[in-house]
């Protein structure tokens, strides 16, 4: 065994590099079980690894999603129908209520409009804070990242080290295309967010996402007054 999860990282994608992905997801669920926990948006991508998750048994699968307070109605409806299909627990975490507070009374319930440092603010009380909770005493944190989604994404990797947590990362959708993972969410009938047919691809807080143009960036309407080299919350860029 590698002494360290930088070394294990790495052996872990020269070992699954041309390994079909529901293979990947199913070992780290049989492996890892619940110190392996997947972090969900109710996203395209996020549903989609959620039902690869559950080809294992349901006592093995960690699901958690981050209410920020501010996500559109229909990602609420999302969590629900996502427990009934799968018969998951999806655990739902909060910001700390404190932090909320004085933020707000400092600043408003709109700052994030007003500068990057604020909207980065924001993100960090309502977003990275409560990931950090529901991060502790996880080994594997599992995203929906896809390399295509950003700039800012291009050269992650399936397995990392994730300093910032001291961490492995698993984002098995890596190398996936938009089109891949919709075919294979309607294909198996899975729960997905009908804001998605609406013009909004990729959708985060209501406040902070609007609809797109066909063509556009499907990244374009997220915090669509900033430059896009900016466009994370700082869950995977800290
Ligand atoms: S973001 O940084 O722009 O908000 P994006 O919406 O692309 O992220 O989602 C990328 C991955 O971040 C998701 O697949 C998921 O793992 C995680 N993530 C983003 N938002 C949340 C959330 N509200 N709750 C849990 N995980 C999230
Ligand atoms: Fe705040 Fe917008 Fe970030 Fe949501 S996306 S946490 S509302 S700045």
């Amino acid at each position: 065994m590698p002494n360290n999860d930088k070394e294990l990282a790495a052996q872990l994608n020269n070992r699954f590099r041309d390994t079909d992905t529901q293979e990947v997801v199913s070992w780290v669920v049989q492996t890892w079980g619940r110190e392996a926990a997947l972090s969900s948006s109710l996203s395209w991508e996020d549903q989609a690894v959620t039902a690869m998750m559950c080809h294992s048994p349901r006592e093995k699968v960690r699901v958690f999603t981050l209410d920020t307070g501010r996500l559109f109605p229909e990602c609420y409806d999302l969590i629900e129908r996502t427990r009934f299909t799968f018969g998951i627990d999806l655990e739902v975490f909060f910001p700390d209520y404190r932090a909320v507070q004085e933020m707000v009374a400092e600043h408003g319930v709109n700052l994030f409009f007003e500068s990057v440092e604020l909207r980065h603010r924001c993100c960090n009380v309502r977003k990275v804070e409560p990931l950090k909770r529901a991060l502790q005493g996880t080994k594997v944190w599992i995203t929906g990242l896809r390399r295509d989604q950003s700039v800012t994404r291009k050269d992650m990797q399936l397995f990392e080290f994730d300093e910032a947590d001291g961490l492995i990362k698993f984002n098995p959708l890596i190398q996936w295309t938009e089109q891949q993972v919709i075919a294979y969410v309607k294909d198996n009938g899975i729960p997905y967010n009908p804001l998605h047919d609406k013009g909004f691809p990729s959708i985060g807080c209501q406040c902070c996402t609007r609809a797109i143009k066909e063509g556009e960036d499907i990244r374009s309407g997220r915090w669509w007054w900033e430059n896009p080299d900016h466009r994370e919350c700082g869950l995977h860029s800290r």
